[in-house]
């Protein structure tokens, strides 16, 4: 099988390219190394399965080739999480609405089917505990930046179920929870990166807000498990599909984890999100996936522990600063 990976030179998109090539499978990777970083895939391009395509997915001729030439499209492309949204108001948007309209529209055009990677951002402030895919979502004013990330998601996902249900086109959408691992950045401002490499520097872990908010991580390959297995399943399409973890830690809770786990002496630090965000800085005190729909549709659940993923993270950091004296 030849798939097409939209964002495949970033986080979770080369680990998706790994295991594809590792199954046997032929990967095209687009991505505009925006965010994603060559380093991620260049210990693949000497399998003359993989190509790199350097160019953006809002490129309508460079999409039309990519799909044309492959029989799968996962689209991971996308500008991610908020602190980058709150950054660059504009393209961000561009990216996520304008980018996933045109992979849709070429993957519709070829029948190619397709799984998407939109986020649990567009629960939004909603309270339930957990989130249930079709559960309601609550997001806050368009005066407050944050939410166009949720909303701009939120839409890709409606144009994904508008090509399934008006031409049958096979779409899944993922709806991934936090998801962490080696080659995440902290520097748009991805909590468990910034954290470990905080510890290893002896600096101060910086809490926003007062610490009591949590979060459930789960490790990116369980994610990439996920990701093949639903793009595998007849059943999922047409689908929102949660994939996250269900262990819940306080961001407190997890600065204290990351000292033990590195035998840090560094301390913990609170600031205020204002401080980091501006004035009227929205965040969600939990954010708990239901798995109960992965777990039915293809039997997924987390392999990983929190202590596995800070252990593997602390040891890339660790790998990466020796290489670079
Ligand atoms: N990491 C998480 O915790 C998380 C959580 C929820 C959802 N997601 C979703 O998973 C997907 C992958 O995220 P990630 O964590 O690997 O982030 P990432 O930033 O590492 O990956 C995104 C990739 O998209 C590329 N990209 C951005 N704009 C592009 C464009 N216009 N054309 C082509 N490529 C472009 C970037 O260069 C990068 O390689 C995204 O769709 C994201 O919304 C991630």
């Amino acid at each position: 099988m030849h798939y097409l990976i939209t964002g495949g030179s970033g986080f979770i998109g080369s680990h998706l390219a790994e295991a594809l090539l590792k199954e046997g499978h032929r990967v095209t990777v687009l991505d505009d190394l925006s965010t994603g970083k060559i380093t991620n895939v260049e210990h693949l391009e000497s399998n003359d399965q993989f190509r790199l395509l350097v160019g953006s997915v809002t490129d309508r001729n460079l999409v039309f080739e990519a799909v044309h030439a492959c029989d799968r499209v996962f689209h991971l492309a996308s500008a991610v999480g908020v602190k980058l949204i709150m950054e660059r108001p504009v393209e961000t948007i561009d990216t996520i609405v304008t980018g996933t309209q045109v992979v849709l529209e070429q993957a519709n055009r070829y029948r190619k089917p397709l799984l998407l990677t939109s986020t649990s951002e567009v629960y939004g402030k909603s309270t339930a505990v957990p989130f249930v895919e079709d559960g309601d979502r609550l997001e806050g004013p368009t005066t407050k930046h944050r939410w166009a990330y949720a909303c701009a998601k939120a839409l890709d996902e409606f144009l994904a179920m508008a090509y399934w249900k008006s031409s049958s086109l096979p779409v899944v959408v993922t709806r991934l929870f936090n998801t962490v691992g080696p080659r995440q950045t902290g520097q748009y401002g991805m909590v468990i990166p910034n954290f470990v490499a905080q510890a290893l520097k002896g600096e101060p872990l910086v809490i926003h807000g007062d610490g009591q908010q949590s979060r459930c991580f789960c490790h990116v390959l369980d994610i990439v498990q996920g990701l093949i297995s639903l793009m595998d399943c007849p059943a999922a399409r047409g689908q929102v599909v949660n994939l996250g973890s269900t262990e819940e830690v306080t961001i407190r809770d997890l600065a204290a984890r990351v000292i033990e786990v590195t035998q840090s002496k560094s301390e913990i630090r609170q600031v205020s999100y204002e401080s980091i965000y501006g004035e009227g800085f929205e965040d969600m005190l939990r954010r708990v996936p239901s798995i109960d729909k992965a777990a039915s549709l293809v039997g997924w659940k987390p392999t990983r522990d929190l202590r596995q993923i800070l252990t593997a993270v602390a040891e890339e950091l660790k790998s990466e600063e020796l290489k670079s004296k």
